[in-house]
Formats: structure tokens, sequence, C-alpha cells
């Protein structure tokens, strides 16, 4: 049962959860205030996220993606959503794309991680991309969903130095580090509410 007033949250992902894992605990520790964890979902049955929150005694379900239209698959995803009364969708590792109804059906109200500096290395393999284009400067970045790939409005972005001993994989655990801060603090500036949006730019009232 959703507690009245508080802001509700469907986590969708699709592998081992550490960004929702983070989200869960910043709630449980009073970081993101008024706000709980509504259901998690994730089109993999077999997905670890999915594991750790039935472990957390959340909802987790899985609503699996193999031979279905997408149309179809996600509008059971927004069906189960609204049955859980959510009011933001966070995607955390969710390794499919939204059809347009989906976004159409939550407003500016999907949210995503991604870990670049967008909008350089949108895509798969983010981190690997900055590596090999030799920045100096990585980070990650939370945004709005939109219709085109890792292009919604920007939320906050979080850097990390890339040092001359980096490799692909310890710049990633850097990034994740950063992720699950981020990911923590847009949820809270989000729903508080407090911001408005000019053209690309999310403000703070
Ligand atoms: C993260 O790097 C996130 O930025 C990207 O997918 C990865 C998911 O990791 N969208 P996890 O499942 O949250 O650990």
């Amino acid at each position: 049962m959703a507690a009245p007033g508080k802001h509700q949250l469907g986590v969708l992902l699709s592998g081992r959860g550490s960004n929702f894992i983070a989200i869960a605990d910043a709630i449980d520790q009073g970081r993101i205030p008024n706000t709980e964890i509504a259901v998690v979902i994730s089109n993999l049955a077999d997905a670890p996220g999915l594991t750790a929150a039935r472990d957390r005694g959340l909802n987790a379900i899985a609503i699996e993606a193999k031979g279905r239209k997408r149309a179809e698959h996600d509008q059971e995803i927004i069906s189960t959503l609204r049955a859980h009364q959510v009011d933001l969708v966070c995607l955390a590792g969710y390794m499919r794309l939204l059809s347009s109804g989906f976004i159409q059906a939550f407003p500016q109200r999907i949210l995503n991680i991604h870990p670049s500096l967008l909008p350089a290395f949108p895509g798969l393999h983010a981190q690997q991309q900055a590596f090999d284009y030799g920045v100096k400067i990585a980070g990650c970045t939370v945004h709005f969903v939109d219709e085109e790939l890792d292009h919604g409005v920007i939320i906050l972005q979080r850097s990390v130095t890339v040092t001359e001993d980096d490799d692909p994989d310890s710049l990633s655990a850097r990034i994740l580090v950063e992720e699950h801060k981020a990911y923590a603090e847009a949820i809270t500036r989000v729903t508080s509410g407090d911001y408005h949006i000019v053209g690309r730019r999310y403000l703070r009232k």
C-alpha cells in the first residue's frame, strides 16, 4: 500500500542494480525525503537487481519482453506502474528503449542515468568510449527521458578526473561511485518540485 502523500518511485532495471540499491539506501537513510519505492520491474527475470529488490522486501516484478512487440510490452509495464501509483519512473540500467507511448504516459516523469557527460558518448559502453577518446574529465548525467536516446533535459552531472593510470574498468568504477550520489540527488530535486524547465535548461527555483 502506498503511504499517503509520499512520492511513489517505479524503478526499471535489467542488470546488477547498483543504482537501484543506492536509491533504496538513500531512501532508507532519509536522504530522499517523502519518497518510497513502489515497485521494481525488470525485463529480465534473472536480473540480480530484481533479487536484490525482493531481498529488501520490495515489490519486484519481471515483465519479460521476449517475443512481444515493444508497445505491448511497454503497455504492461505502464499498467503495472499505474497499479502501484507510481509518479516517478527511474531507469537504472534498463537496457531497452522506451516506446513513445511509454514516454507520453509519464511526461517529464521518467529519469535515466547515463555514465558519461552528455551529450558526449551516448549509447552503449559510454565509459569505454570516453576512455578511448582520451578525455581528461569523464562523469555521469541524470536526465529526463525523451524520445531520443540519452538526450532529454539534464538534471545534474557529476565529473571525475581521468588519470594516466586508469583503464576502462577503473574509470567505470569511479564513475559508478558518482552515479550513486547523482541519482539520489536528482530524485530529491525532482520530487521537491522546486524547478522549472526553460528550453533544454533545468533551473532550480
Ligand atoms: C550504469 O552505469 C548506468 O549509468 C547505466 O547502466 C549501468 C547500470 O548499472 N545506465 P547498475 O545496474 O545500476 O549497477
